[in-house]
């Protein structure tokens, strides 16, 4: 067993973005990212907080928008409007969930694709899927960097997406294929999951359920990569059963410490790329 370090990785990735960011300061340049959340979900906090320690520790100006769960989606879209126009802010993120009331696809929808650094709007959704340049979710981007970094060619693998949000399955699905994996997404309403797990080379599990996948559907020598973060009494940890099934894979991520720190990272570095193309290219 060979671990997939996210914790490492990231590191590296967040050390060559400092340099980035002192360049593009040297220019004038202060990558500024807006943080948006509606409402206190406990996790939700936790991870704009992760997400803004990572801004000030690369210098990246961030400014979080805290919006009280009773506030109206009028009130949101006209911030984002706002955001949008704001030379200081390069990338927009609103943290998801967003309160019932709310239509989260009109709120993503209202961000200018140009500031979309979470690869969200249906426009870096749309260019995912034709294979061009655009803003890739950070999850599933941090996941193929987490894979390029330990050298894995997915190419001719069956990967088997298990889950199909919007935030990681479908586009997880979208980049194996781009590098000609072979990709079956399986969800909640697929029959004899089992068989098919069975025959991953490469397994990504995104689901949200704890010690989902266990050895007996883990084919000997897979790479597994686990997304999940469940909440348990003994703290946190993923979709995979890792005490077990890392005896059987080839690679594993670890929970935490796997894709986690890479989702912040790339999300640094869809900001700094923002900042570029929004100041030097254009
Ligand atoms: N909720 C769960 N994951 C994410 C993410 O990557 N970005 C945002 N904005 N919200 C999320």
């Amino acid at each position: 067993m060979n671990l997939l370090n996210g914790k490492e990785v990231s590191k590296k990735i967040k050390n060559d973005l400092k340099q980035d960011v002192e360049s593009l300061k040297e220019k004038g340049v202060t990558p500024g990212l807006a943080v948006v959340i509606v409402g206190d979900n406990p996790a939700s906090e936790s991870y704009v907080s992760s997400k803004q320690r990572a801004c000030e520790a690369l210098g990246i100006f961030s400014k979080k928008y805290a919006l009280d769960a009773s506030e109206t989606e009028e009130n949101l879209l006209t911030l984002i409007e706002a955001l949008n126009t704001d030379p200081d802010i390069h990338g927009i993120l609103v943290q998801l969930p967003l309160p019932k009331h709310m239509d989260e696809i009109k709120v993503i929808q209202a961000i200018n694709p140009k500031k979309d650094v979470d690869g969200f709007h249906p426009v870096s959704a749309g260019k995912l899927l034709i294979g061009q340049k655009g803003f890739k979710p950070c999850t599933p981007f941090g996941i193929i960097k987490l894979l390029d970094f330990y050298n894995i060619d997915v190419e001719g693998m069956h990967a088997v997406v298990m889950g199909r949000s919007n935030i990681v399955g479908k586009p997880i699905a979208m980049m194996l294929l781009e590098r000609n994996a072979t990709v079956t997404i399986c969800h909640s309403k697929t029959e004899n999951v089992d068989e098919i797990l069975k025959q991953a080379d490469l397994l990504v599990v995104a689901i949200g359920r704890p010690f989902y996948i266990s050895s007996d559907v883990v084919k000997k020598g897979a790479i597994v990569v686990d997304v999940g973060i469940n909440r348990v009494q003994d703290g946190l940890v993923g979709d995979v059963d890792f005490k077990s099934v890392k005896n059987k894979a080839k690679y594993i991520t670890p929970v935490p410490g796997g894709v986690g720190p890479m989702t912040i990272a790339m999300l640094m570095a869809n900001t700094v790329q923002a900042a570029k193309e929004q100041n030097l290219d254009a």
